[in-house]
């Protein structure tokens, strides 16, 4: 049966000041009346067959998981509490597991929490085919087709046709530098990991104990301190906490033999920036996207969205973006937004 696992793990900074430590981008309504987190606990609940979705996220955030889980009134497979953040290593190797526990021969749809994907009858067509090659053993990853060189992804070029749908991984680069990236979008023959996976829980156990022995090791250790509330699944801290801080790509995905890519176009993005969600968004003539109460003059492909405590104008500007918040203001030129980072860093480290 097929398992669709949710990573919730991360904080979504480059979304500042809207993304809060405790109120990460995946628990934003950003588009609509759902948040990213909502969005994709219904995109799982729909496809054909599949069990309730299992979540995986940080203790601190259990009550806004159960209350937006309640929200859409979808039934949860289990919802792991992680004691403290290892990357998606670990996470996923706990979801096998806790999916190997009630169904041996299981598989993992591995979908993070802050994507959007448009197009859901593509996405579900490309599920499918994956799930065929799911169970010949390969490690499926789903391909799309790059169209700038982004240096926060992984890069995947593909080999040998396997059947109509997919191919074999003949190498996966995680987030390569510029120069590296722009020669394989330029190259023509690499697609973009959208982060998504699907393989048989046993036989991601599998590759993990051949490239990261000390993920499964550790994880396997704190499994067997697991204890249930209701929902919610706890482990040891310490237990937990001696897994190496590792993302599935670096371990495992660039490494294993037994990777394989589904090409899919479903409208796919990663929310990452607020520059992203512009792009996204719906815009009107000018190329802009408002949010509550804003009035702008003269004003051409920017994003402003107001807080309900003041209305923005804008008048003769291009190319910005402007978040307010009640505590925090946001002024950056569109191409700049990456660097919302180093706001947040700065922050962090002034306590
Ligand atoms: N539960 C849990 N625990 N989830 C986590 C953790 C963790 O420790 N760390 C990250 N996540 C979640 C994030 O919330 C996100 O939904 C997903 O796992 C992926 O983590 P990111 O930190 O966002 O990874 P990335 O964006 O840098 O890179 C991945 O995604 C790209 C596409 O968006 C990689 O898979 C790249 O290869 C890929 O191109
Ligand atoms: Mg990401």
């Amino acid at each position: 049966m097929l398992h669709p696992v949710v990573l919730s793990g991360g904080s979504g900074s480059r979304l500042w000041p809207l993304s809060r430590q405790n109120q990460p981008k995946q628990f934003l309504r950003l588009i609509g009346d759902h948040s990213l987190y909502q969005e994709t606990v219904i995109r799982a609940n729909k496809l054909p067959d599949a069990q309730p979705p299992v979540t995986v996220c940080s203790e601190d955030h259990r009550f806004m998981i159960g209350e937006q889980l309640q929200e859409v009134a979808i039934a949860s497979g289990g919802i792991l509490l992680e004691p403290i953040a290892r990357n998606t290593a670990p996470a996923i190797a706990w979801a096998a597991l806790h999916v190997m526990a009630t169904d041996p021969e299981g598989s993992l749809l591995v979908m993070p929490a802050d994507h959007l994907i448009e197009d859901e009858n593509a996405f579900r067509v490309a599920v499918a085919a994956a799930t065929g090659l799911a169970e010949q053993g390969w490690l499926v990853t789903f391909g799309i087709t790059p169209d700038y060189p982004e240096t926060g992804y992984g890069y995947i070029l593909r080999g040998d046709a396997l059947g109509a749908d997919g191919y074999r991984v003949q190498r996966f680069v995680e987030k390569p530098d510029l120069a590296t990236a722009e020669r394989y979008v330029a190259e023509g023959r690499y697609a973009w990991n959208s982060g998504m996976f699907l393989f048989n829980a046993s036989a991601y156990l599998d590759e993990l104990a051949r490239h990261a022995p000390a993920v499964l090791e550790a994880t396997r250790a704190a499994y067997a301190t697991s204890n249930k509330d209701l929902d919610f699944i706890r482990v040891a801290k310490d237990a937990f906490a001696a897994n190496p801080n590792d993302s599935i790509d670096y371990a495992v995905m660039e490494k294993t033999e037994r990777a394989a890519v589904v090409p899919v176009s479903c409208g796919w993005s990663d929310i990452g920036s607020w520059s992203s969600l512009w792009s996204v968004a719906q815009r009107d003539d000018d190329d802009n996207r408002h949010e509550g109460d804003v009035i702008s003059v003269d004003t051409k492909r920017s994003l402003v969205r107001a807080s309900d405590r003041r209305m923005i104008a804008t008048i003769g500007v291009e190319d910005l973006v402007i978040i307010d918040t009640p505590d925090a203001t946001l002024v950056a030129r569109k191409d700049r937004v990456q660097d919302v980072k180093t706001v947040v860093d700065h922050l962090k480290a002034a306590g």
